[in-house]
């Protein structure tokens, strides 16, 4: 079986397999976005499931620009004992274990941040739900620079807390992925305009964060293939991006794709096919393959094992990433491996309300709430509804506004 195999990655450092458990966000630290026990009760499951590389949900590198209600914070050592506990985890198992890096920019819930900031100042529109977003200030110079040693600062304090690896998110409409694409960054310095100017944040990103872990730590991102929007980040340009960070030497790229706005990462707006094909960015993973020399890992839509299978023995990719199964099965790659399971069938759930449908704001709280009950050592509770899940996010808003309100 190929996704029992080994992979070594530019750095040297080897992952024991090719099944990796994509970024989910944990939000599980509402009051002070700190790592806790529930986070801990959480990820001893999923390193234990015998996955080759587990990816943290996205933390914050900054405590002036928080995504959501329940992220995690990484900026000093406050938490320090709590994120040993939380990396030693990973080593118990041998299992690799990255935290994922970020800053939301302007992808940020408005009442969580005292202002918001981006490259240029253009809100984020999402459809019955742009309330919820503020108008951003564009940085100046100062603050981008601010920003990308924030980055380093973290990779260099997950290092030492014993973390295996880091990855960068550069996808899903944050920061990173602000700056990439022409529609939010229209900018005319150094950090605007041109490809290689758009691209010169991920860069020296990678360099920073490079420059204070060493060489033999690995670093990943998660870069978008596209933004699939009108003007947006195009397969071109990520195709370009991917090959700088491959010849500056990251070690694993991710590819996903989307942003809130237009949420192509959890596949609701691809067609039919796409859906049957599965991997709903495998299209640009065959297109790039050839020119880029660093590993690459594709996410989004596997579900059958002998899809995964084949993608491996064709060469297509060398790491396969699945999100949302793991949610349901902590486990799901001792029950892979032993041949316990062939497909990876879990029904979305819906409230039939169109709008609502559409956003996969559902789906993914679904997901979320199977996430929390993983963290309170309880299993899975597939019969939870679509409704279950609005009530249950409206009452945990209203609890939060009036926390952040006392
Ligand atoms: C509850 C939930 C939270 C997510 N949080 C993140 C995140 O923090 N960072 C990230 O890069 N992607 C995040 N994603 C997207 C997944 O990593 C993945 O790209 C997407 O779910 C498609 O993969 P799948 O079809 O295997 O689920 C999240 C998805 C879900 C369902």
């Amino acid at each position: 079986m190929q996704l029992k195999n080994k992979i070594t990655l530019p750095c040297g450092a080897v992952l024991d397999n090719r099944l990796a458990k994509s970024a989910m966000s944990e939000n599980l630290s509402p009051k002070n976005h700190r790592p806790n026990k529930k986070i801990v009760t959480l990820y001893n499951q999923w390193v234990k499931g015998g996955a080759g590389l587990i990816i943290t949900g996205n933390i914050m590198i900054d405590g002036s620009a928080i995504a959501e209600p329940g992220n995690i914070l990484v900026e000093d050592k406050s938490s320090f004992d709590m994120l040993q506990k939380w990396a030693d985890l990973g080593k118990s198992t041998h299992t690799h274990l990255w935290p994922q890096i970020n800053h939301p920019g302007r992808q940020a819930i408005g009442f969580l941040n005292k202002e918001v900031v981006a490259p240029s100042a253009i809100k984020t529109q999402i459809k019955g739900m742009s309330r919820m977003f503020k108008e951003p200030r564009a940085l100046n110079d100062e603050e981008i620079i601010a920003i990308i040693e924030r980055f380093g600062n973290t990779a260099a304090i997950l290092k030492e807390a014993g973390f295996t690896g880091v990855q960068i998110h550069g996808a899903h409409g944050y920061l990173i992925s602000q700056f990439l694409s022409p529609l939010t960054n229209h900018r005319t310095d150094q950090w605007g305009g041109s490809l290689d100017n758009r691209m010169r944040f991920v860069l020296e990103i990678y360099r920073n964060i490079r420059s204070k872990v060493g060489s033999g730590f690995p670093i990943g991102i998660k870069i978008n293939s596209a933004d699939f929007q009108r003007g947006g980040f195009s397969e071109n340009e990520s195709r370009a991006v991917a090959k700088l960070l491959a010849e500056e030497g990251i070690d694993l790229i991710e590819v996903s794709g989307g942003t809130y706005e237009a949420p192509s990462m959890t596949g609701f707006q691809a067609k039919q096919s796409t859906l049957e094909r599965e991997a709903y960015f495998m299209e640009y993973v065959e297109k790039i393959r050839k020119e880029i020399k660093a590993p690459l890992m594709l996410t989004g839509g596997f579900r059958t094992i002998s899809k995964m299978e084949e993608a491996l023995q064709q060469n297509k990719l060398d790491v396969i990433g699945l999100a949302r199964p793991f949610a349901i099965y902590p486990d799901l790659p001792h029950l892979i491996f032993n041949n316990q399971i062939e497909k990876i069938e879990i029904a979305a759930p819906k409230t039939g309300l169109k709008f609502i449908d559409q956003s996969g704001f559902v789906d993914i709280k679904w997901y979320e709430m199977q996430i929390h009950r993983l963290a309170k050592n309880k299993a899975v509770d597939l019969g939870l509804n679509g409704y279950a899940v609005m009530y249950h996010n409206i009452k945990e808003t209203v609890k939060k506004l009036l926390r952040l309100h006392a």
